[in-house]
């Protein structure tokens, strides 16, 4: 991308529904319980969660598009939303194997599987991931 090239972000929106147990299976049943609460109750609760990608990039000279927000809605949905939504993160989703899955190693662990999949020239610069309405998490990677 050149200094002078126009650099847009764009955003789009997803959705799914999950359960957990924030849970640390190297600590005993009391840890648990007195670290995270009813968080930690043994059969899980559910979210509502809502995921933001948000990319960047220079407009293409012969669509306008930094990427087609259709591409990436399916893409997003197909590789990332489709191994999370209805699932229990703590048992059900292969890239979380042995992460506890609050929402801080979720979101991380969301950015590693996004990262790879965009194509040349599109950078993903930021993902949001609300919990609940008013609980959200903010990750902009690992800076080199
Ligand atoms: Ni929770």
């Amino acid at each position: 991308m050149s200094p002078s090239a126009p650099k847009v972000y764009v955003s789009r929106k997803f959705h799914f529904s999950a359960s957990h147990r924030v849970y640390n299976p190297s600590w005993s049943d009391e840890k648990n319980a007195e670290v995270f609460g009813p968080c930690s109750n043994p059969t899980g609760h559910g979210h509502n969660y809502e995921l933001e990608v948000i990319v960047a990039g220079t407009p293409h000279p012969e669509t306008g598009y930094v990427i087609d927000i259709a591409y990436l809605r399916r893409l997003i949905e197909e590789r990332i939303i489709s191994q999370l939504d209805h699932r229990h993160l703590n048992t059900d989703v292969a890239f979380l194997a042995g992460r506890i899955p609050s929402s801080e190693n979720l979101i991380v662990a969301i950015w590693e599987q996004i990262q790879p999949l965009l194509p040349e020239g599109v950078t993903l610069v930021e993902l949001r991931l609300w919990e609940t309405p008013r609980n959200c998490f903010i990750y902009h990677g690992q800076k080199a």
